[in-house]
Formats: C-alpha cells, sequence, structure tokens
C-alpha cells in the first residue's frame, strides 16, 4: 500500500495482483502501518455480484476491461485495427516523499505506460503520464485519460460553460448514472471551457463541505468526464481530446499527456480555490514574485482602430496624473489593420496608422514613467493581408478547402517551421527595436480544420504557442504575456506557465463580470486575471455604473482601466485615484491571501474577500447586485480571521457606494472593533444598498 498525504488530504494505492488501484483520495488519514494498510484493504473488498464478472474491479488506474472494469478505459488505441484490448501489469514502482511513480506494461499490446502522482504542499495532486510504443509497427492512441476515484457522498457535479462576455457559468447538477461530461473541440481551451470539474456533496458550498476537483493543465481540446457505474464505482476523469490520426506512435516514440491536477478539500469551494492558489504562488516563477502587477490603462474601448496619437498623449497625460502603470496600445497599429478585415499576419508597424512609428509614443509614455504594452495576435492570419498573399499554404486546413472564417481570420499553421519562425521573428523585431514590457496576445476564432499537411495538429500548435511565448520571454527578459482569445476564451492552467496574465472577459459590466470574475477565480489567482474599469455606459450591455461600482469590481485582480479616462469628470477623476492609490498599498495582499466567499449572505448580493496568511488583514467587498427582496436583517459575517483577534473594520468610504435607501445609517457605521470570532458568527448590520452599489472593508489586527 502506498499512502501520499499531505496537511489536509490523502490519497492511497494498492497493488491488486499485479495491477494497481487507488482505494482512497480525499480527507487526511492518519499513519497508516502494516496491520492497518491490510485491515483497510479487506475492508474495502468488494462482493461479487450476480450477473458479474467472478472478481469486482476495483478503480483500477488504468481500468482496463480485461481486468473487470465495466467503464471507460483509461487508455483506447489499436494498431490499424488489432490490439485493442489492454492489461497492464505494474513493471515498477517507488515512492519518494509524497510521489508515486508508477511503470505499467503490456507485452501483448507492446505499450508502457509511465506515471506519477505527486501531492504537493499545498494539496494539489499533480499527475503525468508518458505512453510508449515498445513493439514493431504504429500505434494509433485515442486517448489517455486520467481517472480518480470519488466518495459516494460526491454526489453532484459543478462544471462551467460560457461564451464570448460571458465565460464561466456555473452549473451544477446531480450525478446520475453513466457519464456526466464536457468536451473541448475549439483548438484552444475556449470560452466554454470549464477551467476544472467539481465533484462535490449537495450539502458543500464555499465555506464548508467535501469537494473533489480535476482539471488539465491543458490550451488545446480537451475531456472531463464525471462516471458513475452501476457496480458503484463513481470517478472522475479528465484528459487531452485527440482527433483521428493526431497521436500515431512507431517503435520507440512516446506521447507525453498533459498534466493533470486535482485537489480535495473539506473546507468547501474556498479550500479548493486556496489550495490551488498556494500551489501555482509556490512556483518559483510566480509572477509576483518578479513585480507587483502593474497598474493597466488598456487602450482598445477607448480608441478602437482609430489610434489618434494626439488623442491618446492626452489620455497618457490622465493616465500620469492618476497613477497608471503601464499603458497597452491595442488592436490596429500594424500592416494594413485598420479595421478587423485586414492585415493579421503583418507584424510591422504602419505608417498610416503611426507616420513617425511608434518611438516617439513610446517615449512618451515611458518619459512619465509609465511602461508601454502592445498587442499582438500572432496565430492568426486575414486573407487580405501580405502574409496570407505570400503564403497561402501557411493556414491550418484541410487539403483543397479553405476553412470558413471566424472573425475574418484563418489560423496560421505554426507546426510549419516557416510560419512559426515569420510570426517569432516579426514579433522578435518589434519587441528588440522598441521598449515594450508587455504584450497583449489575442487568439479570436476556434480552429474548424485543424489539419496540416492532411493531419490533424491541435496538439502541435499548442505546443507550438507554448513554445513560441516561452521564446519570446527567453529573447526577451522581463517581457510580460497576457493570454486573450476573445476575452477569456484561453484561460487555463496549462497556460499559467507560459503567460503571465488573462483577460479575463470583453464583459467589462461590473454587474456581468462579477459572476464571470468569482467563477474563473475558483482555480486561478486573482493576480493573473485582468479586471478593468470599463466605460460609464459600458459597451456590451449598454448599462451605466458608478465609477466606484465598477472600481469595486475591477480592484479584486490584476487592476485597471478600459476606458478613455479624458471623459472621467473632476469627481470621477478623484474616484480613479483613490481606487489605483487603495490597489497600490494592498496589491500585496490582494494577490497572497486566502479567499472568503460567504455562503451566508442574505438579499441578492456577493461578499468577497481575501485575508492575509498571517490573518492580521484582510479586505472585503460587499456588492448589492440587483435590489433587496427583504429589508433585513442584512447581517454579514466576515470569515476566515483569527477567532481570538481584535480587529478594526472599517469601510473604505472613498470607494464605497455613499448613496442609500435608508433614514438613518447602522449604530457602528463606519467603523468598528469586533474580534475574529464575532465577525464571523455575529457579523454586520449593513446599510441599506442600492441595486449595483458596494462597500469596501479594510478590516486590521488590533
Ligand atoms: C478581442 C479582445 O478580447 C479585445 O480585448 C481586443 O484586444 C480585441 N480582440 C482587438 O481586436
Amino acid at each position: 500500500m502506498i499512502h501520499l498525504s499531505q496537511s489536509r488530504s490523502s490519497i492511497i494505492f494498492e497493488q491488486e495482483g499485479d495491477s494497481l488501484a487507488i482505494i482512497y483520495w480525499g480527507k487526511k488519514l492518519g499513519q497508516i502501518d502494516k496491520q492497518g494498510a491490510l485491515a483497510i484493504k479487506s475492508a474495502l473488498t468488494k462482493p461479487a455480484f450476480h450477473g458479474g464478472l467472478d472478481v469486482a474491479s476495483g478503480n483500477l488506474v488504468l481500468r482496463e476491461h480485461s481486468r473487470g472494469w465495466i467503464g471507460h478505459p483509461a487508455l483506447r488505441g489499436h494498431r490499424s485495427g488489432i490490439s485493442a484490448t489492454n492489461s497492464f501489469s505494474v513493471k515498477r514502482i517507488d515512492q519518494k516523499d509524497q510521489t508515486l511513480f508508477v511503470t505499467f506494461e503490456d507485452l501483448i499490446a507492446g505499450l508502457e505506460i509511465e506515471m506519477s502522482y505527486s501531492l504537493n504542499a499545498s494539496d494539489v495532486l499533480l499527475v503525468d503520464a508518458t505512453i510508449t510504443n515498445t513493439a514493431e509497427g504504429d500505434y494509433y492512441l485515442e486517448h489517455f485519460l486520467y481517472w480518480l476515484p470519488l466518495a459516494e457522498q460526491a454526489d453532484q457535479v459543478l462544471d462551467f460553460y460560457g461564451h464570448w462576455t460571458k465565460e464561466r457559468q456555473p452549473q451544477r447538477r446531480d450525478i446520475g448514472y453513466g457519464l456526466t461530461t464536457r468536451e473541448g473541440f475549439e483548438g484552444r481551451s475556449g470560452h466554454d471551457y470549464t477551467i476544472t470539474q467539481v465533484a462535490l456533496n449537495h450539502a458543500t458550498g464555499f465555506r464548508h463541505g467535501e469537494a473533489w476537483s480535476l482539471a488539465m493543465a491543458w490550451s488545446g481540446n480537451n475531456i472531463h468526464h464525471v462516471e458513475h457505474l452501476i457496480d458503484g464505482h463513481k470517478s472522475i476523469g479528465a484528459g487531452e481530446y485527440l482527433l483521428p490520426g493526431e497521436v500515431i506512435l512507431k517503435k520507440g516514440q512516446s506521447y507525453s499527456a498533459p498534466r493533470a491536477v486535482a485537489s480535495f478539500s473539506d473546507r468547501g469551494l474556498d479550500g479548493l480555490t486556496n489550495n490551488h492558489y498556494a500551489w501555482i504562488r509556490s512556483r518559483p516563477n510566480h509572477i509576483t514574485k518578479v513585480r507587483p502587477r502593474p497598474l493597466t490603462l488598456n487602450m482598445w474601448e477607448a480608441v478602437y482602430f482609430n489610434h489618434n496619437e494626439e488623442g491618446i498623449r492626452k489620455m497618457v497625460d490622465k493616465a500620469a496624473e492618476i497613477g497608471v502603470e503601464r499603458v497597452v496600445l491595442d488592436d490596429g497599429w500594424f500592416g494594413s489593420r485598420r479595421n478587423d478585415r485586414a492585415g493579421l499576419g503583418d507584424w510591422v508597424v504602419s505608417k498610416d496608422a503611426w507616420p513617425q512609428g511608434l518611438d516617439p509614443i513610446i517615449k512618451y509614455i515611458n518619459d512619465k514613467g509609465i511602461e508601454f504594452g502592445l498587442w499582438f495576435e500572432g496565430e492568426m492570419v486575414n486573407c487580405d493581408s501580405d502574409l496570407y498573399r505570400a503564403h497561402p499554404d501557411w493556414i491550418l486546413q484541410e487539403p483543397g478547402r479553405l476553412p470558413i472564417e471566424g472573425r475574418w481570420q484563418q489560423v496560421l499553421d505554426l507546426t510549419k517551421e516557416g510560419a512559426y519562425n515569420h510570426v517569432l521573428n516579426q514579433v522578435d523585431a518589434v519587441l528588440s527595436a522598441h521598449n515594450i514590457a508587455y504584450i497583449k496576445w489575442d487568439h479570436n476564432r476556434h480552429i474548424t480544420d485543424p489539419v496540416s499537411d492532411g493531419r490533424a495538429v491541435v496538439r502541435e500548435q499548442t505546443q507550438a504557442i507554448y513554445r513560441l511565448f516561452d521564446e519570446l520571454k527567453k529573447r526577451h527578459p522581463g517581457l510580460e504575456i497576457e493570454s486573450c482569445a476573445s476575452g477569456g476564451g484561453r484561460i487555463d492552467l496549462g497556460m499559467i506557465e507560459h503567460a503571465d496574465r488573462f483577460w479575463t472577459s470583453d464583459q467589462n459590466d461590473p454587474l456581468e463580470r462579477q459572476k464571470i470574475q468569482r467563477w474563473t477565480g475558483l482555480v486561478i489567482p486573482p493576480e493573473f486575471l485582468g479586471t478593468h474599469i470599463g466605460p460609464t455606459v459600458g459597451h456590451q450591455m449598454n448599462r451605466t455604473h458608478s465609477v466606484s461600482f465598477r472600481a469595486l469590481n475591477a480592484l479584486f485582480g490584476h487592476a485597471g482601466i478600459e476606458w478613455n479616462i479624458t471623459e472621467a469628470d473632476p469627481k470621477e477623476t478623484e474616484t480613479l485615484k483613490s481606487y489605483i492609490a487603495f490597489y497600490k498599498n494592498h496589491r500585496n495582499l490582494l494577490h497572497s491571501g486566502s479567499v472568503v466567499r460567504s455562503d451566508e449572505v442574505v438579499g441578492n448580493a456577493q461578499l468577497y474577500g481575501t485575508v492575509a496568511l498571517d490573518k492580521k488583514e484582510a479586505i472585503f467587498t460587499y456588492m448589492q447586485l440587483t435590489s433587496l427582496d427583504n429589508l433585513g436583517p442584512l447581517l454579514t459575517t466576515f470569515d476566515g480571521l483569527d477567532k481570538e483577534t481584535l480587529y478594526k473594520i472599517r469601510v473604505v468610504e472613498e470607494l464605497s457606494a455613499v448613496d442609500f435607501i435608508q433614514k438613518r445609517t447602522p449604530g457602528w457605521w463606519p467603523e468598528l472593533e469586533l474580534t475574529g470570532d464575532q465577525l464571523a458568527h455575529i457579523g454586520l448590520q449593513l446599510p441599506v444598498l442600492k441595486p449595483e452599489s458596494g462597500l469596501l472593508f479594510h478590516v486590521v489586527a488590533i
């Protein structure tokens, strides 16, 4: 028996004959001695039921039908129609600290699978697998899925769907018999990508209950399943979705599956979130270890394709006045890109848009102590471009059939050396010639025909973009890359290793975005998530929101602005200054603390908090989304603090609502001293907020 455990979770493996099963994954168990191991094994041995096989299968790692498994096998493939079944035996098994290494072999099929399960100090389980063809002839791999067992009390599944401007919408369903599945074939993770799939008990909430999550660290096609079999087995599985013929292994060749990331929490969804954040933040190259996240002004919604230098200079003046640290020039600066129908592929500064080139504006920005960032969409090409005219053969397509266009563009085939080098060299040249700290890298269409010279290549195309990002960063140390795909269409746990920021959504309406941010943040830390104050009348929903409500929404991420700030009146300008000052003063806490999302809030509102790891300080927002159903009591509790410590809790009035539906404010307003225990269990009576307004709280230990 091999027992991996950390502070809050355990996973136990047991050899079943020459096979390997996972017999437990959940709450941490104490030390298990030899006798205990035997007892557990015997406790879990199933009866063999009538009408079934003579031996009941356990939760096998590889789930071969030949061993009695009746659900999905981990591996599916064949050799031109033969060798379609498998039976793997453990060839080597070893444990080092909290990592299990195991090699399986199937001598008949001529395959070897090396796997590792590493339970790290943050209670995140990282699983890797490599499949090797050890026999003569080609092996056609159809899929390899990672599977983990679920406890009986996992009776629901939570995953996320979405589309442009509405990413990461939660759907929570009962687990029935059969498969509950999410699959993505966009050739990128996509707006509809679940990021992670969670199995949980129906009573699990943000702050309590058990939850098991599994995600792929991958930006290409994907599969997420929960499977409930009639023999009682309940499991969660995930893998890369492979297209026919995408992976054909010759003798000696291997396929390394993208990594799977799993976690168990007995402290609700917040526990899962905090496990992921702790793991991601512990990586040596994590972005906040490099530098604090600069307050960013992105000019897309301010200017779109109208790159008027004089207007932009005025905006930069105002940006400097209010404390912006990075200004980003979006789409439209290159080639013939005066609108979205032409120019993609020609990454050369346009004389039409910028007659003097970009140097003067970059200097203007830099002279004010602000960094400059620039937009690219290097994987795409418009047919109306010099690149396409010169190399029509460099797009992904089924030979002889031009793919339908998406935003009037085709996908460049980065698996072709010439195309890859074209993008790398042109982007590199722009970066080498200018002082550019950051690039926003877009990907605005699905890949409908991911075919290169007749073969499916989503996998290779995904690996190519990882390689390209890594190469650009190597050539330009300190360069930061934002992964954008029409907003949040390429946010995943694979991209966190190659990009430094995600554009969470093109939706800047704070009402809509509260939900998008809350759920994207389930496993992606806020320092990765671009969150901007949009225009007063939002461009997506046409709704009007106060600048303070927009600021409270944007504060809890990698904060910024997406608005022509020269339009801000003096009062709005003051609020913008307060927002930026508050962000700069508190970003270290906002980007390092534990997350608290309340289950207790009443009245169509949402509470979100970040508590310092030493519990000495916390920041909460209370967002009143729609009007109240009743008049209270509007008691809100603030969880996650140290029970014994006395705190001062203060409303940050310069960023909070000023206008309420009440004759008198609550007795404590605007500050009070209470212990962590009292804040968590008694809470505060809140003022009666108007819809679409919010409160910001700063909590400090006394
Ligand atoms: C889609 C992105 O999400 C926007 O922020 C913007 O960069 C446009 N593309 C530019 O074309």
